[in-house]
């Protein structure tokens, strides 16, 4: 029994409902019982005051600008780990030793290749296909490969299904990039890293070797880091959605990616350097800044402002950084960034971004790091759903491992017709 209460007075009636505390953070009012209590329902279109869960993955302070894994800060993860290591602890909950992380690396690299029909299904796409569309496709179509980890009340067989879902999404997003070129697919090279090999899956031809440049597997690594997890958004919590019906797990990520695709959520990846694009130079930032504030144009700063954060997205101070790097390591520079720089400079002494806390998020500067190693604009949310899968992975194990766990089953406020009778259609 919580010894907190909160008490709700409804029409004639006084309900005592528990408050429940986590270890850091909001608490929260226990709601389950008001339905059976009121006979009335919560209300929360876009769940702005809805905790859905319980989970101990990680926590978001969003006004603190504060973002921890299993309790780790991602700037120290960012700095210091590696995707490997931080996908371990999602999905463990603890640091790995070494020949713990050795083991985990190595089970995972020998996942890395996909069934040798899965390669067909890209024939299927138009070569201008979206990425995003052909990683929906062929992620859903995996749940039709993996008969012997689609029961999901057996712990193994839940372990196999998220070591496959985190070893095979950096080959089937390569695959899907050299289709979008017209070259040939890649096998994996199991002698290099997570990383490196998606690099090279990505970028390598047959006809030459693929020398993996260190600093910038070292900024993409970091960058996977960036996007493993973010607490319950939007295609996580499509995924737990999913995965409450018993859904096949491959099916069940395959829906994290297609909500990850949208503009409002991993797409802005995409949008953002579109954006930055379409703007051009810094002087042209005042208008669009004008045209963000306008409540009659549709257009928005892509990149900017956040459900959670009031304050700078964490992940987006590392990406800014990240982009230095990569520019010095590839003896390259693009004035976007500069553009991006000045945009943020004049967003944020301006009192509408300021007064509705609109920060950069992950995405403002995400796109000019990848487009500068050499990703296409369409690849950039592919590549979010590479580096998401472990967190999606992680919260779906969370969820099918708790005996507690019921369907997700939403109510509504209903402001349709009341009951009425049909009329044949010669007395309408
Ligand atoms: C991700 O949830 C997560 O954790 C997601 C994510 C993850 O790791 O999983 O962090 C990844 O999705 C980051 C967000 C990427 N999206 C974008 O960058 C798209 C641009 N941003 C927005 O569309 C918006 O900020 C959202 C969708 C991110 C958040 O929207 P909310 O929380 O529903 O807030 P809102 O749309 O109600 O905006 C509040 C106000 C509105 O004005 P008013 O109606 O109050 O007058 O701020 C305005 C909005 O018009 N506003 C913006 C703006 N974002 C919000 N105005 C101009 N430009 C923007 N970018």
């Amino acid at each position: 029994m919580a010894d907190k209460q909160a008490t709700l007075s409804y029409r004639d009636k006084s309900i005592d409902l528990p408050v429940l505390e986590g270890s850091v953070g909001p608490e929260v009012i226990d709601i389950r019982k008001l339905y059976a209590q009121t006979g009335a329902f919560t209300y929360d279109p876009g769940y702005k005051s809805t905790g859905s869960c319980e989970s101990a993955l990680t926590y978001i302070d969003g006004d603190e600008g504060i973002l921890l894994h299993r309790g780790y800060p991602i700037g120290q993860l960012a700095e210091q780990s590696s995707f490997m290591e931080v996908s371990y602890l999602l999905l463990n909950g603890e640091l790995p030793s070494k020949s713990q992380l050795d083991e985990f690396t190595h089970t995972i690299s020998r996942h890395t290749m996909v069934h040798e029909q899965l390669a067909t299904f890209y024939r299927g796409f138009r070569r201008d296909a979206h990425p995003m569309a052909i990683m929906c496709g062929v992620v859903g179509a995996l749940s039709a490969f993996y008969h012997d980890s689609a029961d999901i009340s057996d712990p193994e067989q839940r372990k196999i299904a998220s070591h496959r879902l985190v070893a095979k999404m950096p080959t089937i997003a390569a695959m899907a990039y050299k289709y979008s070129v017209g070259q040939p697919f890649l096998y994996p090279d199991n002698s290099l890293s997570y990383t490196g090999n998606f690099l090279r899956m990505t970028f390598g031809v047959p006809a030459e070797p693929y020398e993996v440049v260190p600093a910038v597997e070292k900024a993409m690594d970091r960058i996977f880091i960036l996007h493993a997890d973010h607490e319950q958004n939007a295609s996580t919590s499509t995924v737990r959605l999913a995965g409450s019906s018993g859904a096949n797990p491959f099916a069940c990520i395959a829906a994290g990616i297609a909500c990850l695709w949208g503009p409002a959520h991993g797409g802005a990846n995409e949008a953002a350097l579109n954006m930055l694009r379409e703007i051009g130079t810094p002087d042209k930032i005042p208008h669009y800044i004008e045209r963000a504030k306008d409540k009659n144009d549709p257009f928005r700063l892509m990149g900017f402002g956040h459900r959670v954060y009031k304050n700078y997205d964490p992940r987006a101070t590392v990406m800014q950084q990240t982009v230095r790097e990569v520019f010095d390591a590839l003896k390259v520079n693009d004035p976007l960034f500069e553009t991006a720089l000045r945009l943020e400079e004049l967003a944020l002494k301006d009192d509408y971004f300021i007064e509705k806390k609109l920060f950069p998020n992950v995405d403002f500067y995400s796109g000019v790091i990848l487009s500068a190693i050499g990703f296409p604009t369409t690849m950039f949310t592919a590549l979010f759903a590479l580096a998401r899968t472990v967190g999606w992975v992680a919260q779906w194990n969370e969820m099918i491992s708790d005996p507690a766990q019921v369907i997700g089953r939403p109510r509504q406020l209903y402001t349709g017709p009341t009951q009425r009778d049909y009329v044949p259609i010669d007395q309408r």
